[in-house]
């Protein structure tokens, strides 16, 4: 039986946090044999904001290099960079043209953006969600695993491929957002949502050192003023973040001790660094032997995209002939 295709991206922003683990990456690994998968670098879509081109090539590689020792094997789906298949953009003009702007100008993280960078909300930026549901739609991917921030983008992508479809004739899947346990991991402020622009993640290849500073002077419930006060695990995000790295048992050992005052918020917050690392640290070990092996990350991502290309070759020349600009 044809398993079904999956396909999800990530931006090459320089750091990976523990919300893009939890929330998509660690889901990627986990399906792997049930699907095929297909998971991509975002270039393009990381040069909507402001960023440095210097460093940016250092940046795809560190990811790519990041999301092998994570578990992407090659031989367990498809790696690639975005701009090394150029049907991306080209899927991405067509779809510009057949979505009206206010749809564009009505999404959420564009407006969020817009806000953060206001000397720079360029056209690319508003048109960004037609760019992922192109990504999507050149595979005919049908489900796509995402963090909670990424839904209303597939809920356009869905509306994208019925207008297509409904215009030029049936061509593309309305794909269906995956969630993993964790869809929205808090940063360390515990207020905002963990991003590298907001300045409050745990990178996950940080040096252990700098991951215990960043948890232990992490928010945690601010009711709880004082070692003796009784905590609350339900409103406090280091316990969110418990849930994804300790054990069962200890969750609930956790749970039931911080109720009752028996530990404190150090105490807590070292359990979790612990677990963290021991999750973490084959990870990051993997990552520097790749740091010192290049060739294999590069080897990693041509082979992927020459896959991908096959699959977009296909897919663009039906939709080439569907909108009339060539025969197909
Ligand atoms: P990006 O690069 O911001 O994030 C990559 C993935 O990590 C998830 N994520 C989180 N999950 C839980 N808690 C958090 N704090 C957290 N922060 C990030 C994101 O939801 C995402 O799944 N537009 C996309 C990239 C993209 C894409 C696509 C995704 C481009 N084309 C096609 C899916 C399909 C983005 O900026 O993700």
């Amino acid at each position: 039986m044809r398993k079904q295709r999956i396909f999800s991206g990530i931006q090459p922003t320089g750091v990976i946090h523990a919300g893009n683990y939890v929330g998509a990456i660690r889901n990627w690994i986990n399906l792997l044999d049930k699907y095929e998968c297909i998971f991509s670098i975002v270039d393009y879509h990381a040069i909507t904001v402001e960023y440095d081109a210097s460093t940016f090539q250092k940046n795809i590689i560190d990811a790519a290099r990041t999301l092998i020792a994570c578990g992407l094997e090659p031989d367990r789906c498809s790696l690639f960079v975005q701009s090394q298949v150029p049907e991306h953009t080209e899927l991405a003009w067509i779809l510009n043209c057949i979505t009206p702007i206010g749809d564009l100008e009505r999404m959420t993280q564009f407006k969020d953006k817009s806000r953060q960078h206001r000397d720079n909300i360029n056209v690319g930026l508003l048109s960004y969600p037609l760019l992922q549901a192109a990504d999507i739609l050149l595979y005919k991917s049908e489900i796509i695993p995402v963090g909670e921030d990424q839904v209303q983008h597939i809920e356009m992508t869905r509306r994208t491929a019925r207008r297509f479809n409904n215009r030029f004739g049936d061509t593309f899947p309305e794909p269906a957002e995956l969630l993993s346990n964790t869809p929205k991991i808090m940063g360390l402020d515990g207020k905002t949502k963990m991003s590298k622009s907001l300045n409050n993640f745990v990178g996950i290849l940080e040096p252990p050192d700098a991951i215990w500073e960043k948890l232990r002077t992490a928010v945690t419930d601010e009711n709880r003023k004082r070692r003796k006060d009784p905590g609350n695990p339900g409103i406090c995000n280091l316990f969110t973040m418990h849930k994804e790295f300790s054990s069962q048992e200890e969750i609930s050992e956790i749970d039931r001790t911080c109720r009752t005052a028996e530990i404190g918020c150090v105490e807590c917050k070292k359990n979790l660094f612990e677990n963290m690392m021991r999750c973490l640290a084959p990870v990051q070990q993997r990552a520097a032997e790749l740091e010192t092996n290049q060739e294999e990350v590069i080897e990693v991502l041509n082979t992927g995209a020459e896959r991908c290309r096959k699959i977009a070759e296909e897919v663009m020349n039906e939709v080439r002939g569907k909108i009339g600009v060539r025969k197909s």
